[in-house]
């Protein structure tokens, strides 16, 4: 695949559906996220990178702690809500189009790069972390949250790739490395950075499982595009969204008169060496 095609698949992907919606249901994971960091490191006047910023969540939430941000994504149209947003808010983030394979700003100038459920999807995990680390500062602090391979988002990846495994070609890196610390502490030999990750859950509130799935085969452009991708093998999506709503039924928790489906995510820390 040509860098322009590699390109405009990953484009078309999230831009089919509506991110925003999607975006509205993790936004408590950025919060939360920010929070913490705030509490730890005081965010205001510091310099930070939001990669992969899609709607522009994790950004805004860092602004409204007193950061200064950067963010970026390859996704024009989710930039475009992003920016809105900002501006909405009355938040001056620069915001930019670049690729998690090549980010679009020069060595060591930020204190904090964030990249909340972005770099675990990038194409080549190793080239992308290498690039997460080149521009955060020494002694900074890189911080990526990753879907877990358990949990609501494992059944929708792996119940249609277990039925046909042509859906993930072999050379396509798995998201599931980022939530996993042995595979996170081998992606980054040999870097300047030591590595942690802690696991959490985000529960997700809906009626029932199946408005669930519903709500995200309408919303969520790559569960579109498994969707097309089994039709076009000749496969049969309703027995494959039988079996994922069976996977979830499992697991999720009623309470309230509606189910909570676990959000179970890991979050990567990589403290960049002071002297690397
Ligand atoms: C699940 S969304 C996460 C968006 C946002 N960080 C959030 O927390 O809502 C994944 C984002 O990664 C972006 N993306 C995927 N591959 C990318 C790449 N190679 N470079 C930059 N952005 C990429 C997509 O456009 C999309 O906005």
């Amino acid at each position: 695949m040509d860098v322009d095609e590699r390109i405009n698949t990953i484009r078309a992907v999230w831009r089919d559906g509506d991110y925003s919606k999607v975006g509205e249901l993790f936004a408590p994971v950025s919060d939360r996220l920010v929070a913490a960091l705030d509490d730890e490191l005081g965010l205001a006047g510091r310099e930070v990178l939001d990669a992969a910023t899609g709607t522009g969540n994790t950004a805004l939430a860092l602004a409204q702690a007193g950061a200064s941000v950067h963010a970026f994504d390859l996704t024009p149209e989710l930039l475009a809500v992003a920016e809105r947003r900002a501006a909405d808010a009355g938040l001056p983030i620069v915001f930019k189009e670049g690729d998690l394979l090549a980010i679009p700003f020069p060595d060591g100038v930020f204190d904090v790069v964030v990249s909340t459920f972005g770099a675990f999807i990038a194409d080549d995990h190793r080239a992308c972390v290498s690039e997460l680390v080149r521009v955060c500062r020494p002694g900074g602090l890189i911080v990526s949250t990753a879907w877990a391979p358990t949990g609501l988002f494992a059944a929708l990846r792996e119940v249609p790739i277990a039925h046909h495994p042509e859906l993930w070609p072999a050379d396509r890196p798995d998201p599931d490395d980022w939530a996993d610390p042995d595979r996170m502490a081998a992606m980054v030999t040999g870097l300047p950075v030591d590595v942690e990750v802690t696991t959490h859950v985000h529960p997700f509130w809906f009626s029932d499982v199946a408005t669930a799935l519903g709500f995200l085969e309408e919303v969520s452009g790559p569960v579109q595009r498994i969707r097309v991708g089994v039709a076009e093998l000749g496969g049969d999506w309703d027995a494959l969204r039988a079996e994922i709503l069976r996977r979830w039924a499992q697991r999720a928790v009623v309470a309230d008169g509606g189910v909570a489906l676990d959000g179970v995510y890991g979050i990567a820390r990589l403290q960049v060496h002071a002297d690397p």
